[in-house]
């Protein structure tokens, strides 16, 4: 028997504690058209925002055991709360190449006029030692203003998305950022994406919206090409998406935000 067994062949793992990992599997599908992408949603574990580092590192182990038992062949770590947290523990512990994501403060300084960036992000990656190593380090004279929002993910996991359901609970959060003076907001919990239409509404014409999923794709290709394993040939790439979740829930907001093309599965 012969066994032909191609390392560049397996997925692209992406998790997150739910859907917030979701935006960054889609930039990775328009970047990287032959991939097959592997995305687990932690559920039954979220949210990650409010829990301590060792509840993080767990699930964080536990769903890369996961994706390994589904031979990825690289694991994007779509949630800031599990980047900032465990990121030096997962590339400690397993071999394989592991892309993070981090709050884009560089551009956001790098575009300030009013010298005030305000950060939007969960109560975890906010008292990071690397979240505040990289603020930083990339600040400069810019003044980092910082806003835990305790309740985004609930919302966002609930899917009300649009501005009728959402802008009184992110007024509450972006308002105080606009008085400090803040013309620049980043997202630092990639959940946040799903409401930047309502958050720059609320924050106005003046106020740029930063995210950084498009980087994290880029990183990824970057990393693959790198690593000698992207798939470079026509096929066309598949996706599976996982949950630890209700199932028929589940199935609701991946159809919601991906198509009704896409299938769900339980973990
Ligand atoms: N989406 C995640 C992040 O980027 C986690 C949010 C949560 O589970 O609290 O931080």
């Amino acid at each position: 028997m012969i066994f032909d067994y191609m390392i560049d062949a397996g997925p692209i793992g992406v998790f997150d504690s739910g859907i917030g990992g979701v935006p960054i599997a889609r930039k990775i599908r328009e970047l990287l058209p032959a991939e097959d992408i592997l995305y687990v949603a932690d559920t039954d574990y979220a949210p990650y925002g409010d829990k301590s580092d060792q509840y993080i590192l767990d699930r964080s182990f536990a769903i890369t055991d996961f994706l390994i038992s589904r031979n990825v062949k690289a694991v994007v770590v779509a949630c800031n709360t599990a980047t900032t947290t465990c990121i030096t523990s997962l590339r400690a512990r397993y071999a394989m190449p592991f892309i993070g994501v981090e709050p884009g403060i560089k551009p956001a300084v790098l575009n300030s006029r009013s010298g005030v960036v305000g950060i939007l992000a969960t109560q975890k990656t906010l008292v990071t030692d690397s979240f505040a190593a990289l603020a930083h380090r990339v600040s400069g004279n810019v003044k980092i203003e910082i806003m835990a929002c305790p309740d985004l993910v609930a919302q966002i996991e609930g899917l009300k998305l649009n501005f009728h359901e959402a802008s009184g609970l992110v007024e509450q959060y972006v308002r105080p950022l606009l008085v400090k003076g803040a013309d620049t907001i980043v997202l630092g919990c990639t959940h946040y994406v799903h409401l930047a239409p309502v958050i720059e509404a609320v924050a106005g014409p003046g106020v740029l919206i930063v995210s950084t999923e498009t980087a994290v794709a880029k990183e990824v290709q970057r990393r693959l090409e790198g690593e000698g394993l992207m798939l470079n040939n026509s096929r066309v790439g598949r996706e599976e998406f996982w949950s630890n979740g209700p199932l028929e829930y589940f199935q609701k907001q991946i159809h919601h935000l991906w198509g009704e093309q896409a299938t769900v599965q339980q973990f």
